[in-house]
């Protein structure tokens, strides 16, 4: 099969979909790995590396796109929707539950796209996802903590709270939604620093079987609006991390509950990818990653684990190589009957939606 690595566009992605570990994996099998010019290099791996490993070095995104598989990191943004046509595989994150159109136009083209997002195993787990929801969670609790500072000279300034505190002062009071790969890797991280930090969790099950494991600065309650309005206006920071697989995440916040917290609060919806928790939520970039409504800061940016692509890369390619290896060497159909993983992980195939949960949130029909 010929698989292609086109090199990222998405606003400071830094990420690449193969690292030449897996085109030194793949080479063997009689497969031919086309990799655009300097797509791993923000990643640290020059193409040199490639050429060595196997891979055929092609300048253009065209000549990468013009394969049968197509491994990305990002969904294809507009200016990339002319390399889609029938019979293209392609790999990717695609969130299509928030962004309608590049469902319209795969569905249109006949494209058969694979969201890592909804490659699930048996027991409900999401094994890409879930490696980089662990970077996304402690990136966000990173960027927390900073934006929670008062920086003289910066447009948007924090509460002025140190995250941790000293003696003598108060921990930052931090509260996320979703206790689940984001939530629990932004709690303990938090939690590490020394703040004080509450989880609100759908799931009865989860919050029984974690709640005795969890950092000592960490509790985790049931989620319910009574707890979320009892916290909500007291805490300095708050994350943004509940989903339900493939669909719109649920709306957690209206603009008068954002009211309810202080001025220089932050929040970050690390679920803005799947639309965003509260009805304030607006996807940002890294040019402009913050942007202040009801005197609270939000960031929402989508694609935190690109902002260190040398940890990222090499979580996503360990995370995806075994799922891209299955559908080279058997094909979509093949690959599909022996791993149910990947058949679920099918979103959208021959203009029909084959995901009921992305169907159900673009109100489309299921097939
Ligand atoms: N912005 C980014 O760069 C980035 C990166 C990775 C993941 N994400 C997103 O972060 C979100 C969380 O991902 P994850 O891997 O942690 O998912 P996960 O499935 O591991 O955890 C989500 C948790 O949310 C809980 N939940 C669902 N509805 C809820 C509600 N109403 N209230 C409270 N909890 C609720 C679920 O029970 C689950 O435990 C997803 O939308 C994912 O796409 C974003």
């Amino acid at each position: 099969m010929r698989i292609g690595v086109p090199r990222e566009i998405k606003n400071h992605e830094h990420r690449v979909a193969m690292i030449p570990a897996g085109v030194s994996s793949l080479v063997p099998d009689g497969h031919q790995v086309l990799i655009q010019a300097s797509a791993g290099v923000d990643s640290g791996f020059p193409d040199n590396d490639y050429i060595a490993a196997g891979a055929c070095m092609v300048k253009s995104a065209k000549d990468a796109w013009a394969c049968d598989l197509v491994v990305k990191v990002k969904e294809p943004l507009a200016s990339e929707y002319i390399f889609l046509r029938p019979n293209l595989a392609l790999v990717t994150f695609l969130h299509l539950a928030a962004v309608p159109k590049l469902a319209d136009v795969l569905l249109e083209k006949k494209v058969c796209a694979i969201g890592y997002e909804t490659v699930q195993l048996d027991d409900g787990s999401l094994p890409i996802l879930s490696r980089m929801s662990q970077v996304a969670g402690r990136v966000a609790a990173q960027l927390s903590v900073r934006f929670l500072q008062k920086e003289n000279g910066t447009p948007f300034s924090g509460k002025g709270i140190l995250a941790g505190g000293v003696a003598g002062s108060t921990a930052a009071r931090v509260l996320i939604l979703g206790g689940g790969n984001v939530g629990l890797n932004a709690a303990e991280s938090l939690a590490g620093l020394g703040a004080n930090v509450v989880v609100l969790e759908a799931s009865q099950s989860r919050v029984h079987s974690l709640q005795a494991s969890l950092h000592e600065n960490i509790s985790m309650e049931h989620f319910s609006f009574e707890s979320l309005h009892r916290l909500l206006p007291d805490c300095d920071i708050l994350i943004g991390a509940a989903l339900i697989p493939g669909q719109h995440t649920p709306e957690l916040l209206k603009r008068d509950d954002v009211r309810e917290m202080q001025a220089g609060s932050v929040f970050i919806d690390v679920s803005i990818d799947q639309g965003g928790i509260s009805e304030t939520s607006r996807p940002t970039t890294y040019e402009t990653p913050v942007y202040v409504e009801e005197g609270v800061i939000h960031c929402c940016l989508p694609n935190l684990p690109g902002s260190v692509p040398l940890t990222s890369t090499m979580v996503l390619t360990d995370a995806s190589l075994p799922y891209i290896q299955l559908i080279a060497n058997h094909g979509i159909d093949g690959a599909a009957r022996l791993n149910v993983a990947i058949s679920r992980g099918i979103n959208i195939r021959d203009g029909k939606v084959l995901h009921q949960g992305v169907a159900e949130s673009l109100r489309m029909r299921y097939k």
